[in-house]
């Protein structure tokens, strides 16, 4: 069942609630190597370890930006033990769903002769029918919801009718949705319909449309489509160091990343979802939700490693783009 943690309820009984569902989490183990060869024994420095995958990195942002979210997501065994405990160590709400399978463990590998990061990406936990239904119950349960973020991949098995069911029990409870996901979730989700935001970047939207995309008038006609079809109120397609296209409701807006110190790009994109979700709970309007979001992902890529967007850096980028930021 589902078991609330020490910190759960703090994030109930102020503001607007923000519930992020991951339902591939990730225990993510960083390390470094002096150069990566085949065969030899790669003798890596102390692992750094951090709670991962989609809705985490999520709640995660949030919470650095000052914000509340709590997370609910499934975790086994003892590397869903290692995740927990550090969300509880930062101080995320979460709200975990014991499974049986172990949550996935990922590995960020920088080799230091080239500089190079390569990142190997376990598949998600396997969810039991059962754990499916248990994972539905808890979030019928919350007392609260006004926004729902789903972000990250979907584990192989999932019930086809999830996610739609997901969407349905938020719809009837008022909550708005933002979804973060593949191609493949993204569709199902807009089938579905009465969806907040959609975040795909280029190559999810291309493949979303089945259509290859490389022209910014194309861009622009193919996510004012999606609206206007009332698949979903706003989309936001991020564009890496290009920033983001904003179209929502007869508004299509370019806004210019900050040209920022690129560290790492982990986390960029959980990163902006967080910022734009944050702003529209504090009552903003698409404009400002968005270049708080570009804020807050140009932020993260400020960072060493793993590390998500700092508050400080968010709010001196927004306070740019506010002045300057634009199409
Ligand atoms: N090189 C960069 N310089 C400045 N800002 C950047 C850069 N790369 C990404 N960003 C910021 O991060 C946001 C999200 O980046 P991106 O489009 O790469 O997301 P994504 O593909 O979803 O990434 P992720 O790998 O985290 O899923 C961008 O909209 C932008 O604000
Ligand atoms: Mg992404």
């Amino acid at each position: 069942m589902a078991t609330p943690s020490r910190s759960a309820k703090r994030v109930l009984g102020k503001g607007a609630h923000i519930v992020t569902l991951t339902l591939s989490p990730a225990l993510d183990i960083a390390t470094q190597v002096p150069r990566l060869c085949p065969d030899a024994k790669l003798r890596c420095s102390a692992p750094s370890y951090a709670a991962g995958g989609g809705g985490i990195n999520v709640a995660r942002a949030i919470h650095l930006l000052g914000g509340n979210a709590l997370a609910l997501f499934p975790a086994g065994g003892s590397s869903g033990r290692h995740l927990i405990e550090l969300l509880d160590a930062e101080g995320v709400p979460n709200r975990p769903l014991a499974i049986a399978n172990g949550t996935r463990e990922c590995f960020n590998v920088v080799e230091q002769a080239s500089g190079r990061q390569y990142r190997l990406v376990m598949p998600g936990a396997l969810l039991s029918p059962v754990e499916q239904e248990q994972l539905l119950a808890s979030l019928e349960a919350l007392p609260a919801l006004d926004y729902l973020v789903i972000s990250g991949s979907l584990p192989a098995g999932l019930a086809a009718d999830f996610l739609p069911r997901v969407l349905q029990g938020a719809r009837r409870r008022g909550a708005r949705c933002l979804i973060d996901s593949s191609a493949a979730a993204l569709r199902q989700a807009l089938a579905v319909g009465g969806v907040l935001m959609i975040k795909p970047n280029l190559s999810e939207l291309s493949a979303l449309v089945g259509e290859e995309i490389s022209e910014p008038q194309q861009l622009a006609r193919i996510a004012q489509g999606l609206v206007r079809d009332g698949q979903c109120e706003t989309v936001l397609v991020s564009l890496g160091a290009a920033g983001a296209l904003l179209a929502s409701d007869g508004l299509s807006e370019r806004i210019a990343a900050p040209s920022v110190p690129r560290r790492s790009t982990v986390g960029a994109g959980d990163s902006l979802v967080a910022g734009i979700t944050l702003k529209l709970a504090a009552g903003a309007g698409w404009r400002e939700a968005a270049r708080f979001g570009v804020a807050a992902g140009s932020a993260a890529i400020m960072s060493e490693g793993s590390a998500l967007c700092r508050r400080s850096d968010t709010e001196r980028l927004y306070a740019w783009l506010q002045a300057y930021g634009g199409s």
